[in-house]
This record gives structure tokens, sequence and C-alpha cells, in this order.
């Protein structure tokens, strides 16, 4: 636990003698956390479906403050961190708590590109796929099995196998990412190049192949690596839950990834930057906007507006904002200022914060918004969106596993309020 009780909160249930005291704890940044452990013993469980008022660990990597529109990754606010550090620092950071030294910087960022490469047998598992297979599809499978090929690391107990399993993951995850599209394509994978940093090297990967030289724009690496960045992590959302409670099992880690990668897939969670962009095609013109703005507000019809609105943010995500000064970069150095789809998602933007249904509901863009349609500048296909989102997750993924690991921790396994039948006898086929 993060630190003593600063209180206590007294529960009386009616009909019922005495209290059941419940420690209060006091975070260092936010909303103070009953400890509801004690009412295992007192016949009663918690019910919160969704988890909306439930802390389901306590942390010390990742802060939101929701209400104020901040991100903060061991305290440093992520917008700092976007304009003045790049991902491999951002990935020490979390991993280790602190910034790194030029030292430590330089090794660790040597390290991971010599785990860059994946194993030979790993190309012949991709021909296992059906070339129109979903990317997401590809890596749920592939990251599962990089257990197979490197169980030389997985002692959970042992923090070196941890260690090297999360330079492993964050080193491969782009190479891996890479070969699920070059697969999809029939093109050759591209082997890895280290000379090149993370971000140039992955689309070194994507875009590259063995016929012609091909030379990475710096500033689409620079907007690449920022996307890393801003999906770098996000304390406990749904995928990060899925890999600390897969993980409470004692996975292995590469298993836990890939359970988090599924959940990611999600049109509520990751998978929300393909569905913007499929919404924005299927709006196709500003003049249909007002048109989904009611079917979005309409409770009968299952239509939201794509990328706006999220659990935890009642104000601008932090990471939208950055995210739409990269994409005015990119459209520039692309020279498609004018591209129809951005000047859509700009209205509609427009038009939804202006709109009472959305105000009053707090809901904003969120980091999919955007970064969508930097992806389809850049020229990255729409399936592919969710694998960056995954491949840029990693670290924060690995180092949510990894505290777990370290500290004392029990198997997740919540409870629920049953409402099916009560205990009855079985009624042989013949009388029912
Ligand atoms: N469009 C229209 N209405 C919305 C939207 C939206 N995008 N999001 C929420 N609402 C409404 C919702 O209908 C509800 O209205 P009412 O109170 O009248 O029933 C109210 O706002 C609260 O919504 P909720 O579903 O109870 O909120 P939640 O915290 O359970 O869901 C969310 C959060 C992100 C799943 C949801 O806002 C959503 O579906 N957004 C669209 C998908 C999206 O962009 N997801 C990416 C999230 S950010 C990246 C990530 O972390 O993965």
């Amino acid at each position: 636990m993060a630190n003593e009780p600063s209180k206590y909160a007294r529960l009386q249930i009616d009909g019922e003698e005495g209290e059941i005291e419940l420690p209060v704890y006091q975070p260092t940044e936010g909303t103070p956390v009953i400890d509801v452990g004690p009412l295992a013993k007192s016949g009663y469980f918690t019910y919160d479906p969704g988890f909306v008022a439930t802390a389901s660990c306590d942390s010390d990597i990742t802060y939101i403050d929701g209400d104020a529109g901040i991100l903060l990754h061991r305290g440093y606010p992520i917008d700092q961190l976007a304009e003045h550090s790049n991902y491999l620092e951002l990935c020490y950071l979390l991993l280790n708590g602190e910034l790194p030294t030029d030292k430590e910087n330089a090794e660790f960022v040597s390290t991971i590109k010599r785990h860059t490469m994946v194993h030979e047998q790993i190309a012949q598992f991709f021909r296992g796929f059906r070339r129109d297979a979903h990317p997401m599809a590809i890596m749920c499978g592939v990251v599962g099995a990089l257990s197979a090929f490197y169980h030389d690391s997985l002692d959970i107990d042992d923090p070196e196998h941890r260690r090297i399993t999360a330079h492993r993951l964050i080193a491969k995850m782009p190479t891996i990412a890479a070969m699920s599209y070059k697969y999809s394509v029939g093109q050759p994978f591209m082997y890895p190049r280290n000379d090149l940093d993370y971000a140039e090297n992955f689309l070194y990967m994507m875009f590259g192949t063995p016929c012609e030289e091909y030379k990475v724009s710096p500033t689409l690496a620079r907007a690449m690596d920022r996307i890393f960045m801003l999906h770098a992590d996000h304390e406990q959302n749904a995928s990060t839950s899925t890999v600390r409670l897969a993980g409470s099992t004692g996975a292995n880690p590469f298993a836990c990834i890939a359970a988090g990668i599924a959940a990611l897939w999600g049109p509520a969670h990751g998978g929300a930057n393909e569905a913007v962009l499929k919404m924005l095609a299927e709006i196709g013109d500003v003049k249909n906007i007002d048109r989904y703005i009611k079917k979005a507000k309409d409770p009968d019809d299952p239509f939201r507006i794509m990328g706006f609105g999220h659990r935890v943010y009642k104000n601008y995500d932090p990471r939208a904002k950055v995210m739409q000064q990269t994409c005015k970069e990119v459209l520039e150095e692309l020279g498609v200022e004018d591209d129809p789809q951005l000047k859509l998602a700009q209205k509609l933007e427009q038009i939804a914060l202006e709109d009472d249904y959305f105000v009053k509901r707090r809901l904003y863009p969120n980091v999919d918004f955007y970064s969508g349609i930097i992806f389809k500048a850049i020229g990255i296909p729409v399936d592919m969106f969710t694998v960056l989102f995954a491949t840029g997750r990693t670290p924060g993924w690995i180092t949510q596993w990894n505290e777990m690991i370290s500290g004392p921790y029990k198997i997740g396994r919540p409870r629920q309020l049953y409402g099916g039948e009560s205990q009855r006898d079985y009624v042989p086929i013949t009388k029912r």
C-alpha cells in the first residue's frame, strides 16, 4: 500500500450491530481511496461494474487528473516529455522511475537496438496466417508465441529475466508490427537497421524494400516517435488491467502482453483510432455532420462519435492537444494541409465541443481523434492503427506488470452479484 491510512471510513449496515472500519489512504496525487479489503470478513462484497469507483492496485508509475486534463509519467507532464524527450528515454523513465543520465541513456538505447531482430523462425510462424488477416490478430498470436522462442528468460521471480524480457518486448514490437504489414502486402520482411533510431527504424521496416534506398523523413520520424510517446502508458486502463490480471496468475509476460493486445483491440479502447477514420469516411462530408451529431445524441442509436469521450478525462485529453499539433506538422511536411478528412475532423470537433449534449457530459476529443489522420497521411493502412497503439503502449504494459510482480500481489479474482437460479434438482430429460 502507498502509505499508512490517513483516516477511517465507517460502514453501518441497516439492522446490524457495530460498524465496519475501512482504512482510507491518501495518495501523493488525486482522490483518496477507501480500502474495502476488510469487508471480505464481514460477509459483504462491493459491487462496481466497469470499475467506475474502484482502484484495482496501488502504483507509482502514471497519474491522470481527468478534471484538469493532466497526465504525468513518474511525475513528469506528458506535454513536457513530448516536447523535450523522446520515446526511448520515456521507456527508460517508465521502467526505472527516473530519467537516465547520458551514460544510462546510451547504454539503454544500445541494449534496445541489440534486441530488435526477432528469431528467424518467427518468419515461418507468420506464414501460417492468411495474408488478409487483421494485423491485430497477427500481433496477438505472434507476441503470445514469443514465449515459445525466448523461454531462456521466463522466470518471473528473477529481476534480471524480467529486465531482459522488458527490453526484448520494447525492441521487437516495431519489428513484429512492420512484419505484420509486410506480410499483408506480400513484400519481404525488412531486417531492422540499428544505425537508425527507434521510430526511423520502424518507418524503414514498414516502407523500405530491398530494391531501393529508403530515406526516412525526419519530420515523420519525429511525429512517429511522439505518437509512440503519447501512447506509452495510461495507468489502469482496460488493456493494462488485463495485463495485470493475467500476470497475477503467474503467467509469463509475453502471454500477458498478448492478453493486453487483445483487450486493446476493441473500438472502445485502442481500436478507436481505426474507428475514427471509418467514421469520418462514413460521414463523408461536412454537410452530413449535423445528422451524425444527432445520431450520437440519440439514446436509442448505438452510434458514438469515435475519438470523443473518456472514462477519466472530463477535460481535453492532454495527449490530443499534442496530437493535434503533430497532425498539423505532418500534413504541412507532406503538403496535404487541405486533407478533406482533417477538415471534416476539425469541423466535427468544433461542432461537438459547442453542443450542449457533449458539453454537459464533458466529452472532449481523446488521443485517438487525431492519431488516425496522422497515420493515414504517413501512409499507414487503417487496420495497422491499433497495432501502432499497441507498439507504443508496450513499455507501459511491461512496467505495470513488473511493478506488480516485484511486490506482494494476489491472484486477481473478482466476485459477483449473482442473479441466476437458486439451487435446484436435476430433472431427467424425459421429465422436462
Ligand atoms: N459519443 C456520444 N456520446 C458519448 C460518447 C461519444 N463518443 N462517449 C460517451 N457518450 C455519452 C454516453 O452515451 C453517456 O450518455 P448518457 O449519460 O446520456 O447515457 C455519457 O456520455 C457517459 O458515457 P459512458 O459510456 O457512461 O462513459 P464511459 O466512461 O463508460 O466510456 C468511452 C468511455 C471512452 C468508452 C466512451 O466515451 C466512448 O465509447 N467513446 C468513443 C470511443 C473512443 O473514442 N474510445 C477511445 C478512448 S481513449 C483511448 C483509450 O484509452 O483507449
